[in-house]
């Protein structure tokens, strides 16, 4: 029997990932190639047009899966009865700006937002903010929406676990999909620590341990490090815009994971709410090693963290405290 479409909301879809992650959704690659799917596309006024242009180019795919497309800049048309929101509306960084540049900017949008979808939502909708600052917009989002409960708002740094299995594989000359277990821990900024001591390879001798196949210690402490927490900057640089093929194949793929389930022995990087685990402080929207099972993630337990990775843990947190307070200065 066919299955019931799902409701799938997209802000900040006229923009540059919006327009590539509408068909990566309609194409079944976040919700599985037999869920038919319901688009909800939100803009702003100024991107009015420029959504039904969006939204013209969906109906001329004709993709065998969308059932339907809402194309507003009603945000509370936009979030009615959706079962998944992906939150990337806002605005981007632009060469030469730091990502706290742009805080004041997204996180009221994420205050004025977060009332709409508790209001009109589905009352089980899984949330993803991808809009920076990410972790802070999630956090935002959750303490204007008290009745959403806090595990279904989460934030992206998926993208940052895929390029650290693409630097390890680009390293190693594997196939990436042979990699996994990476982490990225904290927030999806420069301070991320991005940690392989528990990474590993699939090879034909079977699973080995990506620090004894790379080795050379000093590279994965210092340039891997640099090259994943940069990697963003590094596009806005190379492309004038930053990215947006990537970020919309990994929002893709945190969607995926957590409605469909990770593989056994795999885990993902997801930004949640801290429960404390690993002595992270609560109060803060953190990335963690998870694995999903049913819909529902859960924190991997029970890793061994060093010295040099604890400092990295406790960096991250303390920037995402400090992001919390400049957020609510902004908000007041
Ligand atoms: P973009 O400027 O191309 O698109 C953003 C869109 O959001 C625009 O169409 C804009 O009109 C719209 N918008 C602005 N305010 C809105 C509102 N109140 N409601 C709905 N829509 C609104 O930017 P982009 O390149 O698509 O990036 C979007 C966001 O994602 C940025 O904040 C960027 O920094 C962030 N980002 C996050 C990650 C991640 O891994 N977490 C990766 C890449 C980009
Ligand atoms: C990215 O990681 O590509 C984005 O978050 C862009 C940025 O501002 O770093």
């Amino acid at each position: 029997m066919a299955k019931n479409p799902i409701r799938v909301l997209v802000t900040g879809a006229a923009g540059q990932i919006g327009y590539a992650i509408v068909s990566m959704i309609a194409r079944g690659a976040m919700l599985g190639p037999d869920q038919p799917v319901i688009l909800h596309l939100l803009d702003i006024e100024p991107a009015a047009e420029a959504l039904k242009g969006v939204k013209m180019e969906l109906i001329d795919a004709a993709f065998p899966l969308l059932k339907g497309v809402v194309a507003t800049t009603d945000v509370v048309e936009a979030c009615q009865d959706v079962n998944i929101a992906v939150m990337i509306g806002g605005f981007p960084r632009n060469e030469g700006m730091e990502r706290k540049d742009v805080m004041s900017k997204n996180v009221s949008i994420y205050k004025a937002q977060a009332s709409a979808l508790e209001k009109h939502a589905a009352p089980d909708c899984k949330v993803l903010v991808v809009a920076n600052p990410a972790n802070t917009n999630a956090l935002i989002l959750k303490e204007f929406a008290p009745s959403i409960p806090e595990k279904n708002i989460t934030c992206l740094t998926r993208l940052d676990h895929n390029r650290a299995l693409g630097q390890i594989s680009e390293r190693l000359d594997v196939h990436v999909g042979n990699v996994k277990n990476v982490i990225i821990w904290g927030n999806h900024s420069s301070t991320q620590y991005p940690d392989v001591n528990h990474a590993t390879v699939a090879t034909c001798d079977g699973e080995k341990s990506v620090r004894e196949l790379v080795a050379d210690d000093h590279w994965l402490k210092t340039e891997f490090i640099t090259t994943v927490q940069q990697r963003g900057a590094a596009i806005i640089k190379a492309r004038k815009l930053s990215s947006a093929l990537s970020a919309a194949s990994s929002a893709c793929d945190h969607i995926r994971d957590w409605v469909l389930g990770t593989p056994k022995g795999t885990w993902v990087s997801m930004g949640v709410h801290s429960d404390g685990s690993y002595g992270v402080p609560p109060g803060i929207v953190y990335s963690f090693p998870v694995t999903c099972e049913k819909g529902e993630w859960s924190i991997v337990q029970g890793l061994k963290i060093d010295e040099f990775s604890r400092a990295k843990l406790d960096a991250t947190a303390q920037e995402l405290i400090e992001e919390k307070s400049l957020a609510y200065s902004c908000l007041n």
